[in-house]
């Protein structure tokens, strides 16, 4: 029996990487774990909602108790959003790649003999969260993006948040000397239209269950 302020309500949530092929063997693909957006389904489940958990191939296993659909490439997990909607609420934590291989082959690329490395031609994915937030009639409540900087943290991730068209941007210092890449936690700042709350150093999963209790705030 499902309890708290997120009872009756659906979430998507997007989390891990995207591998994107160059061969049926070979990959291009980004560190992301996967840990803060796994965080996040389970904060969430834990508040009630019903949790659609789209997952590129992370490194730390899905939580129990959410609806698991798993992806590999951007288009897939684009692919796999639109058919979870209807949402209250869309949290987009994956890092999608943001090109993919154009022409990726069917079969292994093999050395030539030539010397020549194989030419990769690259075309830009789809961006899950300007598309998601730019939805008419299927656009969810609350549409939350992420944006990890290095610099002008704020100022990047207001630009990002109006850019993208989404209600919230979850900022983070991922400059190296912060370790938080990688890292169990996290310093994020929640940019709203028009706050900007500083949250402290905290675990990832402490960040999201204060995520998941502010969306639950929202939506009341
Ligand atoms: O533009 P940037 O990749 O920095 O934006 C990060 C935010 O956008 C994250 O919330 C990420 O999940 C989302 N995103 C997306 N689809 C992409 C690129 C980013 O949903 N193709």
């Amino acid at each position: 029996v499902r309890r708290g302020p997120m009872v009756g309500r659906h979430v998507v949530v997007t989390s891990g990487p995207t591998h994107e092929p160059i061969d049926p063997v070979r990959y291009i693909a980004n560190r992301s774990s996967g840990a803060q957006g796994t965080a996040i389904a389970a904060a969430l489940r834990d508040l009630g909602a019903r949790v659609s958990f789209v997952t590129g191939p992370a490194s730390v296993a899905p939580p129990d108790g959410v609806d698991v659909i798993r992806v590999e490439t951007a288009r897939q997990m684009r692919d796999a959003v639109d058919a979870a909607l209807p949402a209250d609420v869309a949290v987009m934590a994956a890092a999608v790649a943001d090109w993919r291989v154009t022409n990726a082959l069917e079969r292994k690329i093999k050395k030539d003999g030539s010397g020549k490395p194989p030419a990769l031609e690259m075309s830009e994915n789809p961006d899950i969260l300007a598309w998601v937030s730019g939805l008419n009639k299927r656009r969810p409540t609350l549409v939350v993006g992420f944006a990890a900087e290095t610099n002008d943290v704020i100022e990047n991730a207001t630009a990002k948040r109006k850019r993208k068209g989404c209600d919230w941007i979850v900022a983070n210092d991922v400059s190296p000397s912060t370790g938080i890449m990688g890292g169990t936690e996290n310093a994020v700042t929640l940019i709203g239209p028009d706050s900007a709350e500083e949250w402290p150093r905290m675990s990832k999963e402490a960040v999201a269950r204060r995520l998941a209790e502010a969306i639950a705030e929202a939506l009341a």
